[in-house]
């Protein structure tokens, strides 16, 4: 094990009513192949606990419906369930290298019974939170059960995503965290160009480890909840991040623009 785990404790879970017992036991299954591989397994076994864990407190904060809170925790337990099966088969978290991880983590779950404990309008509305947890945008003809579990699961896997994110910048012992990338400091000019105009950089244009985290500075327009942009601004997700970016006027300017925008 490397000395330092990426990630750290999980905080605040909510009673378990088994599910938990239940992913642990099917990600600790994929375990076995190398060190690199269970060491990424882990990764992304803690991570799916800690976005539980963000969910609730979401939850709390916006005072979401009762009715939606165990689902959207649900949600947030199945979100990444393909992400075992695709590093134990590519050795990679790239999408682009395997299968859309969102798609196939709502097939895994459908086809497992993951929410057959739920009613079957509420078990679909999670599925359809999995399927579009990672996609570039929320489609607008969602029912609003199933918007609002997709808004919810999208800033918790966000927010969390970004403390591994930072933690692997600290300590950056694992390749898989940014794809293995360029590791040189420059952003290529198409995802400058994006950065500069504000609109989401598509992965495929990415071609630097720096352009992986300047774009990262687009991720606060894309958070659906006002508690997720706070949270964004009191953790200093953004100075955290411009730390281990190039002193650069466009990515100071848009580290700004993040930063109101959290205000809003
Ligand atoms: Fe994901």
């Amino acid at each position: 094990m490397p000395e330092h785990k990426i990630g750290g404790s999980i905080p605040e879970l909510p009673p378990d009513d088994g599910s938990i017992a239940r992913f642990r036991e099917y990600a600790e299954s994929f375990k076995g192949e190398s060190v690199f591989c269970d060491e990424n397994i882990d990764l992304k076994e803690e991570h799916t606990l800690r976005v539980v864990a963000e969910t609730t407190r979401l939850c709390a904060a916006e005072k979401i419906e009762p009715r939606l809170c165990a689902p959207a925790r649900c949600a947030a337990l199945l979100h990444d369930l393909s992400r075992f099966s695709q590093f134990r088969q590519s050795g990679s978290f790239n999408d682009a290298r395997s299968f859309d991880h969102g798609d196939r983590s709502a097939e895994i779950a459908a086809a497992e019974g993951w929410v057959n404990h739920l009613e079957h309008r509420m078990a679909e509305a999670v599925l359809t939170a999995v399927c579009w947890h990672n996609k570039p945008a929320i489609p607008q003809n969602l029912s609003p059960d199933a918007d609002t579990l997709t808004r919810i699961v999208r800033d918790a896997d966000k927010l969390d995503i970004f403390k591994v994110l930072l933690e692997h910048l600290e300590h950056p012992d694992n390749s898989a965290v940014t794809f293995s990338l360029d590791p040189r400091p420059e952003v290529t000019p198409t995802i400058a160009a994006a950065i500069a105009e504000g609109r989401q950089a598509a992965h495929r244009d990415m071609r630097t480890a720096t352009d992986f985290l300047a774009a990262k500075l687009l991720w606060p327009f894309d958070l659906n909840f006002a508690w997720s942009r706070r949270e964004f601004l009191r953790r200093d997700y953004l100075g955290q991040l411009m730390s281990h970016l190039p002193d650069d006027e466009l990515l100071r300017a848009a580290a700004a623009r993040a930063a109101g925008h959290c205000l809003k």
